[in-house]
């Protein structure tokens, strides 16, 4: 092989990686955009009236006029280590405080499982 086609035959693999790496960060990308189109379900689903409405009483932070009669919902993840904590919270408030104004929204099928699942990855989110 001459020194031409050596230098030829490099750029050719230096292009065929970087063609590979832009593929892999492309899907990597349309991974992520899955995924916050579901954390954007989630957030209408906890924002609306007629669903969450967790506005009503909670802070979240980019919501509009919250109320402030619940706890802030905001770092989630430290306050709640353990989804599964949080998850149990929004199914079914009761079980932490039996006069709780919170509204049981797994237990009264207030949201169906597959909304429970997306408020509760957004709320993790926040
Ligand atoms: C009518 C008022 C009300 C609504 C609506 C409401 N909550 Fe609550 N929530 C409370 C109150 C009050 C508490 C404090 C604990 C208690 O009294 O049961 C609480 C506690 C929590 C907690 C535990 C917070 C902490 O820091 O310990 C989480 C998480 C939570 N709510 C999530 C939600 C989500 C998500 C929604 C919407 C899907 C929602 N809440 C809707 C009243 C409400």
């Amino acid at each position: 092989m001459n020194k031409k086609s050596k230098s030829l035959l490099s750029i050719a693999s230096a292009l065929l990686i970087s063609a590979s790496l832009s593929t892999s960060a492309v899907m990597a990308k349309e991974g992520s955009e899955e995924g916050s189109n579901a954390l954007e379900e989630g957030k209408n689903l906890a924002f609306t009236r007629k669903k969450g409405n967790c506005l009503a009483c909670h802070l979240i932070i980019g919501g509009i006029s919250p109320g402030n009669i619940a706890p802030p919902l905001v770092a989630m993840q430290q306050r709640f280590p353990d989804k599964a904590v949080l998850r149990a919270q929004i199914y079914d408030a009761s079980k932490n405080n039996s006069e709780t104004m919170m509204p049981l929204f797994g237990r009264y099928e207030v949201l169906t499982k597959d909304e429970l699942d997306k408020v509760v990855d957004y709320i993790y989110s926040l």
